[in-house]
């Protein structure tokens, strides 16, 4: 057997370089003696740069990147983490290496803090070929485009001649395993032989030791242990005669040592509902008290189905186990790749007990639980201002309850809120900061809010925030919904502020109360010489609501009036709306 030696402690090395020579001689020796040159990364020379550039829209790829950073710091590495928009700061064409953790948003973009990068990548990058770098996807496995935006960023850096450390990650939303496993993979490039740290038990996560703001870094309850929370109010916002159920909630964060900022979000980790456990349960063939595992811990399947386990969104294992088990049933030949979009067709409005119900035998409680993806936290735009209202937060939330395939079926979180959550009940809460999702920094600086339904909530967080610290910037709320009677949504506040001056200008779309649909993005094209003035006198413009369509007319709308009142050409209008979100002045929260 070949000896394979090693470097001596005392040989003139630091830590980091005598592991990784260590490292490369056992490589190069596991290699039958040195034959072939081990293709391994150079160690990190004391205090190495390396960018962590980040696309985040709700901060979990942003969280991510700032633990891999603390990490790189503890392997000998001088990180800097960044937006990947602020990508110039790190100077990608003269940079050795390059990490990019980016989730996906809309239908596999990048999300609003890459979009620049993302342009400048595709149109003005020069080649990088003295880059190595690394991509990280977060994702979530319903979307077409899974991990869209981490796998255009990997290709295109590729095609520049950037040199790949290893195949891209790719995360669903219970991220953390898979994120760990490839960042140990990261390391194993990075600083071969290094047998130290990895992500998960180097240091204690804690999603806001890190936080950008500061504001976050002394909140002991967080993402992993979240506060119970009290809840206080629970109002219906609609009048009789509305489609909508859109609630405002009051939650109390006495005690807990939770701070938040006018612009965060709050997650609820929610429960579901005790009716479909139930319902789960008689098709298992199951009385509850069954132990399964979840995680590593036994508990009775009841609490598994109710606390831990999303029983809406049926998983691909759960699918194929339910082909293994009944070969004949008709989701079979949709499993074959190229039926992709007829089993989008096929899951719509289906949820994991309508699947169950297409086996002829039951699943064993064992065989089940594991086919089941995590039950995940829901965010929620906060819709106060702490300064307004010291130890609460309020939200403004639209239950969701539709009917289909002959069952009433409640959106999880939606309708936990709305309906179960009883005066001695809890819920539990944490904070997810925002970044960049903020009224201006400058008070005199004007503020223009486009926020139809649920939208409006951080911009009532916006405007009492406003209101409590007396900033005197000029304030543009456009705000619509189906029908004024019905859903005019905080509609005696609105106008007070209106009246008071404090909302300079109140622009309302109600778009079921005439024949011809009327929506936000109409109202901002007639007023477009005044709101270009604003934008030219500084104003910041911000969007909250619906991603889907009405993110994206705003958007269009936005580009027009560059064009329209700013006699801007289509391409110079881009240039306008891409230099706006660099300097941080467009700033959206869609979902
Ligand atoms: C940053 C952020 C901020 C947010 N802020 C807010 C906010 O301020 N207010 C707010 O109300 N929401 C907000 N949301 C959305 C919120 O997080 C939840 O997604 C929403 O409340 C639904 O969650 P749920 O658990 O009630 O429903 P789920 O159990 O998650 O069910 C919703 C799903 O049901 C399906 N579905 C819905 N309708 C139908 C139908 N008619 N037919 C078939 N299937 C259907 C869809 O797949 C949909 O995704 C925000 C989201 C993000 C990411
Ligand atoms: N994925 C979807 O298909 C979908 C659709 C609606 C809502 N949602 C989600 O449902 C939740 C709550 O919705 P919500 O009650 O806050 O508001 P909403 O359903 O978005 O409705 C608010 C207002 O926006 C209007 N609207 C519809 N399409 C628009 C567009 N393209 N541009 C501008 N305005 C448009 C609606 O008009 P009309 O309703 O009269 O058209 C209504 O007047 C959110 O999570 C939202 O993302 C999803
Ligand atoms: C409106 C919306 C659109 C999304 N679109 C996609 C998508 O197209 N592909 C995907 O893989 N994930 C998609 N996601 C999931 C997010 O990428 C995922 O939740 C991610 O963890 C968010 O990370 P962030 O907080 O850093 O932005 C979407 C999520 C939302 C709310």
């Amino acid at each position: 057997m070949t000896k394979i030696p090693y470097i001596p402690e005392t040989a003139p090395f630091s830590l980091e370089q005598r592991a990784w020579l260590n490292g490369f001689l056992a490589g190069l020796f596991a290699n039958g003696g040195g034959n072939e040159a081990p293709q391994l990364s150079a160690p990190p020379k004391a205090g190495e740069p390396l960018p962590i550039l980040f696309g985040s829209q709700t901060g979990t790829a942003e969280g991510l990147a700032k633990r891999i950073a603390k990490e790189a710091s503890q392997r000998g590495f001088a990180p800097l983490v960044l937006p990947l928009n602020d990508h110039s700061q790190a100077d990608l064409a003269k940079a050795a290496k390059a990490i990019i953790i980016s989730s996906t948003w809309g239908d596999g973009d990048p999300p609003d803090n890459a979009t620049n990068f993302w342009s400048w990548l595709q149109a003005d990058a020069p080649r990088l070929e003295n880059l190595q770098f690394a991509v990280l996807g977060l994702g979530d496995r319903n979307y077409s485009d899974f991990c869209g935006a981490a796998k255009k960023f990997d290709a295109r850096l590729e095609s520049l001649g950037a040199r790949r450390l290893l195949p891209h990650g790719e995360c669903d939303t219970d991220y953390e395993a898979s994120a760990k496993t490839w960042v140990d993979g990261l390391w194993e490039k990075l600083t071969p032989a290094t047998n130290g740290h990895t992500l998960g038990h180097t240091v204690p996560v804690n999603d806001h030791a890190p936080a950008a703001n500061g504001h976050a870094a002394k909140n002991v309850f967080s993402k992993t242990n979240p506060f119970p929370a009290k809840l206080l109010k629970n109002v219906l916002l609609n009048q009789p005669g509305s489609a909508k159920e859109v609630r405002h909630y009051e939650i109390s964060l006495a005690g807990s040592g939770l701070t938040y900022e006018a612009g965060d979000a709050l997650g609820i980790v929610p429960v579901n509902c005790p009716a479909l456990v139930d319902e789960m349960l008689t098709a298992l063939g199951c009385a509850g008290m069954e132990s399964v595992s979840v995680g590593n811990t036994a508990i009775p399947l009841r609490e598994a189905l109710t606390r831990h386990l999303d029983l809406r969104k049926p998983s691909q294992e759960l699918l194929a186990a339910v082909v293994a088990r009944s070969p004949i049933c008709e989701l079979g030949p949709l499993l074959a790749a190229e039926r992709r979009d007829d089993l989008k067709k096929f899951l719509w409005g289906r949820d994991v007990l309508d699947l169950l119900r297409l086996v002829d035998k039951p699943f064993s409680p064992a065989e089940f639980v594991p086919l089941l993806r995590k039950l995940a936290p829901r965010l929620y735009s906060i819709s106060s201002s702490p300064k307004a209202h010291p130890d609460e937060v309020h939200l403004t939330v639209s239950a969701v309850r539709y009917e289909s395939f002959g069952r009433e079926r409640k959106g999880v979180a939606s309708t936990f809120l709305a309906d179960r959550i009883g005066d001695a009940d809890c819920v539990k809460v944490f904070v997810q900061p925002s970044h960049g999702f903020k009224p201006p920094a400058i008070g005199d600086a004007p503020m223009i809010m486009v926020g139809p339904g649920t939208g409006i909530a951080p911009f009532r967080a916006f405007l009492e925030e406003r209101k409590a610290v007396g900033a005197k910037g000029k304030n543009w709320l456009f705000f619509g919904d189906q029908k004024r009677a019905a859903d005019y949504l905080y509609e005696t506040e609105l106008n007070a502020w209106h009246r008071s001056g404090h909302l300079t200008r109140l622009d309302l779309a109600f778009s079921r109360d005439q024949e011809r649909k009327v929506y936000v993005q109409d109202r901002m094209l007639e007023n477009a010489a005044e709101l270009w003035s604003w934008l030219q006198a500084g104003a910041h413009f911000y969007v909250c609501g619906d991603a889907a369509r009405m993110a994206k007319d705003v958007d269009a709308a936005l580009h027009r009036i560059a064009e329209t009142a700013g006699g801007k050409n289509a391409e110079e209008a881009k240039a306008y709306i891409a230099h706006l979100k660099s300097e941080k002045r467009y700033q959206r929260d869609v979902y």
